[in-house]
């Protein structure tokens, strides 16, 4: 699934020209295959090159998706207010529909620590929208007539209600559950989804934090199970802060769903 070269990639370009994971998924609900694209922690302005985004999403335009899922941590505390504007605006030029999840970083929450934050909320989330981006948080959305999205509030968030708490599911469809930070797999699974996607950890970025991350979740990238339900935690596609990593390169991860049994 994701490739497996540890050598230093955020921010470089080295691998400009591949930058992408593939992943070819199965399950009895589908009838016919699915392919989307999930990205996640580009923290765009920060460590990761925008040269190499741009070229990302020239690739994910090209590839032509029937949609995008953007995982959060799109944006960083140090994200100006023209990089926000710019990253969305990347993706609401294209001509496939975009879906996004907030992320513990993007409405900058500790950016007090770093001289305040360069927009507020509200600004964050109609600039999103307005770029015709659709929002989950405590929602579900058909993606494709027989694929819904769900996602929450990110973990982060203090009062995030509880999953039990979100709208009920149509049993008949392909349920993708989006959750930036991947601690809380097995409610996740419990709660029917067939497919977890997950960012959050950037695969630990540098060592020894995989180990810590080790500590608090199963996995920290690439995909398991949990019951009947896959989990797919991606390396994301940038990093905190320093544009360096030894664990696992940055990757959008190109997701195709097809009928057939789960393996
Ligand atoms: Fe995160």
């Amino acid at each position: 699934m994701c490739r497996s070269r540890g050598d230093l990639s955020v921010g470089n370009g080295e691998h400009a020209d591949d930058l992408s994971s593939g992943a070819r998924l199965h399950f009895p609900k589908i009838d016919q295959p699915h392919t989307f694209v999930f990205i996640s922690d580009i923290h765009y302005g920060s460590s990761q090159d925008p040269a190499l985004v741009r070229k990302a999403l020239e690739e994910v335009e090209e590839l032509g998706p029937e949609f995008i899922v953007l995982g959060g941590d799109i944006t960083y505390e140090f994200t100006t207010m023209e990089e926000m504007l710019e990253i969305y605006r990347m993706f609401g030029e294209m001509d496939i529909p975009v879906y996004y999840v907030y992320g513990n970083h993007d409405r900058q929450p500790n950016a007090d620590m770093i001289g305040g934050a360069s927009y507020s909320p509200q600004e964050l989330e109609q600039a999103i929208a307005g770029c015709g981006i659709r929002i989950l948080k405590d929602e579900w959305v058909y993606a494709a007539p027989d694929v819904v999205l769900v996602a929450r509030e990110d973990i982060s968030v203090e009062g995030r209600i509880e999953l039990t708490a979100l709208p009920e599911r149509p049993e008949d469809a392909y349920i993708i559950w989006i959750d930036h930070s991947p601690y809380q797999d097995d409610e996740i699974a419990s709660s029917g989804a067939d497919l977890q996607l997950s960012g959050h950890s950037h695969a630990g970025q540098l060592f020894p934090l995989r180990t810590v991350y080790r500590l608090g979740v199963r996995c920290i990238w690439e995909d398991y199970l949990v019951g009947t339900t896959r989990v797919y935690v991606s390396s994301g596609f940038g990093g905190w802060y320093i544009p360096f990593r030894t664990e696992k390169t940055c990757n959008y991860e190109v997701i195709t769903i097809m009928p057939g049994q789960q393996k």
